[in-house]
């Protein structure tokens, strides 16, 4: 059984085959990720006509260049998924007009993923993961804790009530004058710098509500580095570290409350944290979720930073368990910008205003 995937909702451009075994387990036949920061990064950030036009010239190559990576070809093909949101709507369009083309075209059913749902099926594509777990989704446009109890059944715990935390890097970096994107750069710097010289602000700890809050961090880093202006490497560096500091002691302290919250109603269960999205490439947040999870006796589950990023493993995986369950999409599906992976919770004030990147 293989399935075609295609990921095209915010900055990458993704295409990849995912087959499964006759052992019931699943493998990546090829997984091809074209990033196009490159064409965003004199803006600062993602410029939605910018990404729509770049998916829709090199989709087309992409999905070819999967196929062929993975020695198959359409008609060897069960079935083809591609995200139909939460994401950037041009973007979104020429992913599922794509699929929505080669289905009708090949005979095959067409599947609309939602790219939330593809970020946490990962870890059971590249774990031996059984339902339920937790899900902590950290990019650019989301920060959510997410109880994953089984297929199309989602329970999101916490979201952040402002920025997300990968915005809450990409921000602060500009305040420092460094590029876009900022995770990767203060990650970098941070690690040179005194993590101890500025005291800065850890919103909603202690509190007992499983929410985040990154944007008091964002506005105190900006007082404080117009009192220090002119800026030094030196502070900069100092600055970086004390912001990675408050981030991941504020991600532990909200994290450890939905621990609880799975142990308490799953006490008989194996307890896993899975990671995923963007911000999770950085080492820092990892061993502060490994120390986390050692502490509580939960098994740490970070896919490979290749995973955690958008990719189009991830849209063939979760379309080819949609696939095994028969529940394919009807050809006028409509593409979706918000599309929450729990319909039931409603979004809080000012969570992913940037709502596009997920
Ligand atoms: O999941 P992702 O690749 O794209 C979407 O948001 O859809 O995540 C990108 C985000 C950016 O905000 C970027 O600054 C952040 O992930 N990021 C990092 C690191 N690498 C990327 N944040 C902290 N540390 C990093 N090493
Ligand atoms: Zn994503």
């Amino acid at each position: 059984m293989r399935v075609l995937g295609i990921e095209t909702s915010c900055d990458e451009t993704a295409a990849a085959i995912v087959e499964r075994d006759e052992g019931d387990k699943a493998h990546i036949l090829s997984n091809i990720v074209w990033s196009q920061i490159e064409d965003h990064i004199p803006y600062g950030g993602v410029v939605p006509e910018i990404a729509a036009r770049a998916h829709v010239e090199i989709l087309d190559g992409l999905v070819k260049r999967a196929l062929e990576e993975a020695n198959t070809g359409l008609q060897d093909i069960d079935a083809i998924a591609a995200t139909g949101g939460p994401g950037l709507i041009g973007g979104l369009i020429v992913g599922l007009m794509t699929a929505k083309a080669l289905a009708l075209a090949a005979n095959k059913p067409f599947i609309a993923v939602n790219h939330l749902e593809g970020h946490a099926l990962t870890a059971k594509l590249t774990n031996n993961l059984d339902y339920p777990y937790l899900l902590l989704l950290v990019s650019g446009g989301h920060t959510q804790v997410i109880l994953v109890k089984g297929l199309g059944d989602y329970q999101r715990l916490g979201t952040t009530i402002d920025d997300a935390l990968g915005e809450a890097f990409d921000k602060t970096a500009k305040l420092l004058g460094l590029p876009y994107p900022g995770g990767p750069i203060i990650e970098k710097l941070a690690a040179q710098g005194d993590n101890q010289r500025i005291e800065l602000p850890r919103p909603l700890k202690g509190e007992k509500r499983l929410d985040f809050s990154f944007s008091g961090l964002k506005t105190a880093v900006r007082q404080i580095a117009l009192e220090m202006a002119p800026l030094s490497d030196k502070d900069i560096a100092d600055i970086a570290a004390c912001f990675e500091l408050a981030v991941t002691d504020t991600l532990s302290d909200r994290v450890e409350r939905s621990l609880a919250v799975f142990k308490n109603e799953y006490p008989d269960k194996e307890a896993s944290l899975v990671v995923a999205g963007g911000v999770a490439s950085n080492k820092d947040i990892r061993n502060c979720l490994q120390q986390l999870c050692d502490a509580h006796g939960f098994r740490f589950i970070a896919p490979p930073i290749g995973l955690c990023t958008d990719n189009a493993a991830m849209i063939a995986y979760a379309g080819l368990q949609h696939f095994i369950h028969g529940d394919y999409s009807s050809f006028d599906i409509a593409p979706r910008s918000r599309w929450p992976l729990d319909e039931q919770s409603s979004p809080l004030i000012g969570a992913g205003r940037r709502g596009a990147k997920a």
